[in-house]
């Protein structure tokens, strides 16, 4: 049986507790009555009975509802069941849900109190760690956001079982760039247990959320407002989300072959071995994410250069000195084109 295990972010004279190895089955010993649930429709179908006894929002599924409109209704909503500001929100759902009840509980009558139950992956090592809740914005995405910690995560991996597999590589892909950017036990640890990581065998996929969480957790304790040392957690997303964008496939897939090209570019400045790049390529394959990726290297550069734009004109961009340990170089746009056009991993 797995014990459990808390995991602080200390913020605003404020402790927020990531809490691994309690189910979610327990989940109403941690709401206070005056709890209003956010999920979506479809979390809400499997899991609704463990709040049954809470007034429920669930909101539609997709990108594309991660809008003011979906805000609006939310207030709206809230204001319906009277919640004032001893209201508490829990936003129980994958990292869309967990961004919009986030960003609700942060401005509605200027903040109260909240806390996530993550129900991917991608959630529970990522989108509900570390305080940032965003929506999108006439098409750009996170455009306007919180930085706010919630009371509670509440990580259950059970949940994943009903997850469909595709959605796992998203998480898988986030737990790899944690383990290369901070901390090669974790690569090893993949490696040996992929099976039952894949498997979804519990007490190994507990454990493995709960060294990514610390990881992401060490991080935002050092550098909450992303002026330094959280820009690391970008490693392979400058390209990823180029790729994501130009190519149409999902964020986990994208960041796979981001991690590649930005290890690639690494071991091009000497800063990591060819062998560390071929480990990390096998590791990746190991976790069913892809390891190439055909598509147009213009669009990719020119996709990169649009969100370099939208971020001043900077590029920082995160390599690796070694395997579990990242740095952050500015790298001048015409020479990033010139190492998308060489690099290996990427089709015609
Ligand atoms: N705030 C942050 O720091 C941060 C970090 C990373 C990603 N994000 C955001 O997270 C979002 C992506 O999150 P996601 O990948 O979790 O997607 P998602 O929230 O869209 O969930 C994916 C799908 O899985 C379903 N689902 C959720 N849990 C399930 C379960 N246990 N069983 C079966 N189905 C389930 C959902 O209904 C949905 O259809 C993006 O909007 C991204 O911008 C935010
Ligand atoms: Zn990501």
């Amino acid at each position: 049986m797995n014990s459990i295990k808390s995991t602080e972010i200390f913020s605003n004279g404020k402790i927020s507790q990531i809490i691994t190895g309690d189910k979610i089955s327990n989940l109403s010993r941690y709401l206070p009555p005056e709890t209003v649930v956010i999920t979506d429709v479809n979390v809400n179908h499997l899991y609704g009975g463990y709040w049954s006894n809470w007034p429920n929002i669930a909101i539609g599924v997709g990108e594309k509802i991660k809008t003011l409109d979906t805000v609006n209704e939310i207030y709206r909503r809230l204001l319906e069941y009277e919640v004032d500001r001893s209201g508490f929100i829990v936003g129980v759902g994958g990292g869309i849900v967990c961004d919009i009840a986030g960003f609700v509980a942060s401005t509605y009558l200027r903040g109260i109190r909240f806390g996530f139950v993550p129900t991917t992956l991608l959630a529970q090592v990522d989108a509900a760690i570390g305080g940032k809740n965003g929506i999108n914005y006439n098409g750009f995405k996170n455009q306007i956001g919180t930085i706010n910690q919630p009371d509670f995560v509440l990580c259950d991996p059970v949940v994943l079982q009903t997850l469909p597999k595709e959605l796992l590589a998203d998480g898988i892909s986030e737990v790899i760039k944690h383990a290369l950017i901070a901390e090669e036990k974790l690569l090893d640890f993949i490696e040996n247990n992929y099976n039952a990581i894949l498997s979804l065998d519990l007490q190994t996929i507990g454990e493995l959320i709960h060294h990514s969480v610390k990881i992401k957790t060490e991080i935002v304790n050092q550098d909450e407002k992303e002026n330094g040392e959280r820009r690391k957690l970008n490693f392979g997303h400058t390209l990823g989300h180029a790729i994501e964008k130009v190519t149409g496939i999902n964020h986990g897939k994208a960041v796979s072959i981001g991690m590649l090209i930005a290890a690639e570019i690494s071991t091009k400045k000497g800063l990591i071995c060819s062998d560390d790049l071929a480990r990390i390529q096998s590791l990746l394959k190991l976790m069913n994410l892809p390891i190439n990726c055909p598509s147009n290297r213009l669009e990719i550069i020119d996709a990169v250069a649009k969100d370099k734009k939208r971020q001043a004109g900077q590029i920082y961009f995160i390599l690796l000195a070694k395997l579990g340990k990242a740095i952050i170089q500015e790298i001048g746009f015409a020479d990033l084109a010139e190492y998308i056009k060489e690099s290996k991993f990427l089709g015609s």
